[in-house]
């Protein structure tokens, strides 16, 4: 698996996104996630996005979003595929599955660091002033990756003894670049890339237009 923790200081929490600009910029989430399973006529196997919200008004949220051909999703409705999880998540206040391969539940970011170390799994920050990503082993991996404001300082602190703080270099990336890259990387490794082929959807357009 290739577990993508992604940390939102901001994202709404009660599924409220009026625009996604302003909600707590799931829009930054919403490219992550489209970095994270989506390719050209394609979709990952191998990805479990875990999003943790710390946004108004009742932090925290967990999203668990793992690799799954019957999510209702299209590239297009992310965003509305959060809200309505978050939406009916908040109405039971269970852990649920509001999708398939869609969970819900109320969980700390490090209740669910340590739930993926307690499984053998080792964790990795991405950080700019870490240790370069070629230098470093990658094994059983999870990345840890910060949104536009990056990961609090106070949680930093906490990962010092749990984690490899590991870097893509001195430029710094979006969020979902960062995603992109580190797949690209994985490829490279020829680590978990299984890929769905979804390129039968253009079949009909394609010889139409005789492309
Ligand atoms: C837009 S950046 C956050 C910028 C924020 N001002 C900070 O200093 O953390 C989003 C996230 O991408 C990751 N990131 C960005 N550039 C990186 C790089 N060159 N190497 C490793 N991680 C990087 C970090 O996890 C960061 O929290």
């Amino acid at each position: 698996m290739r577990v993508f923790i992604f940390y939102s200081n901001t994202g709404r929490t009660d599924g409220k996104f009026k625009d996604i600009y302003h909600s707590g910029r799931i829009d930054v989430i919403v490219h992550s996630i489209i970095h994270s399973f989506f390719i050209s006529n394609g979709f990952r196997k191998s990805v479990v996005f875990d999003l943790l919200l710390y946004g108004p008004p009742d932090p925290p949220r967990r999203i668990k979003i793992t690799s799954n051909l019957d999510t209702p999703w299209s590239k297009k409705d992310i965003a509305t595929l959060l809200s309505i999880a978050l939406r009916k998540f908040n109405k039971r206040r269970t852990p649920i599955e509001a999708f398939p391969g869609v969970y819900v539940e109320r969980k700390e970011f490090r209740e669910v660091v340590e739930e993926y170390i307690k499984e053998g799994k080792n964790i990795y920050v991405l950080d700019k002033e870490g240790e370069f990503i070629e230098k470093v082993k990658i094994e059983n991996p999870v990345f840890i990756i910060g949104d536009f404001l990056g990961l609090p300082k106070k949680e930093k602190k906490w990962l010092r003894d749990k984690a490899k703080f590991i870097s893509l270099g001195d430029i710094p990336y979006f969020s979902s670049q960062v995603i992109a890259i580190l797949n690209w990387y994985l490829d490279k490794l020829g680590f978990e890339k299984d890929y769905w082929d979804t390129g039968h959807k253009f079949e009909e357009l394609k010889k139409k237009l005789d492309v």
